[in-house]
């Protein structure tokens, strides 16, 4: 079967899914967006309110701050591919719930097993958190971390830099960095 076809099926299946509480009030799951011949991916922690109305990731406060990170590394949000570890809004943008993230992530390992990128770039602790176990994104970040033969790289995620400006150049050096190494 053809990645199109396999994709379009996890497609399906996603905007379908009953598997936890989250569907019940959801507006519209947020698969994810971009190539499906991404060199590489960012992995966040949920859809929020505008994510959840457009059925698109990262388009509200935080994803204006993302794009900016990418721009400023040259790179266009068209070039990479954008998701989520769980792909339905938690209500009041709480965090999602232990049993909310290991009934979503099978998703998302699958759309990594299909779009094969070299390198992952996780938005926070909890993509952290799902993909690598680890707890700490203050002493993860910063740093390439070897899974499954791709490169996975931690960094914050880009509301922290709302409440926490101090941040934001971290952010976007650590988002630079990321892209020199794809590239290199
Ligand atoms: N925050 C996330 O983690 N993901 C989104 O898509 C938007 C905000």
């Amino acid at each position: 079967m053809s990645v199109e076809r396999e994709l379009a099926e996890l497609v399906n299946a996603i905007q379908s899914c009953r598997k936890c509480r989250l569907h019940k009030t959801r507006r519209m799951p947020v698969v994810g967006e971009g190539r499906l011949d991404a060199m590489y991916m960012f992995v966040g922690e949920a859809p929020g309110r505008e994510e959840d109305l457009q059925g698109r990731p990262f388009v509200g406060a935080a994803g204006r701050i993302l794009t900016d990170a990418l721009l400023s590394a040259g790179v266009a949000r068209e070039e990479v591919y954008i998701t989520n570890v769980v792909k339905c809004r938690p209500p009041g943008n709480r965090k999602p719930m232990p049993d909310e993230v290991s009934a979503c992530l099978p998703y998302l390992l699958e759309q990594i097993r299909l779009i094969r990128p070299m390198g992952i770039c996780l938005l926070g602790q909890v993509a952290l958190n799902a993909i690598l176990g680890l707890g700490s994104i203050t002493r993860a970040r910063g740093r390439f971390f070897e899974w499954k033969g791709i490169k996975v790289f931690p960094t914050y995620h880009p509301a922290a830099t709302i409440y926490r400006p101090e941040l934001r150049e971290i952010f976007f050096s650590d988002i630079k960095r990321f892209v020199r190494k794809m590239q290199a």
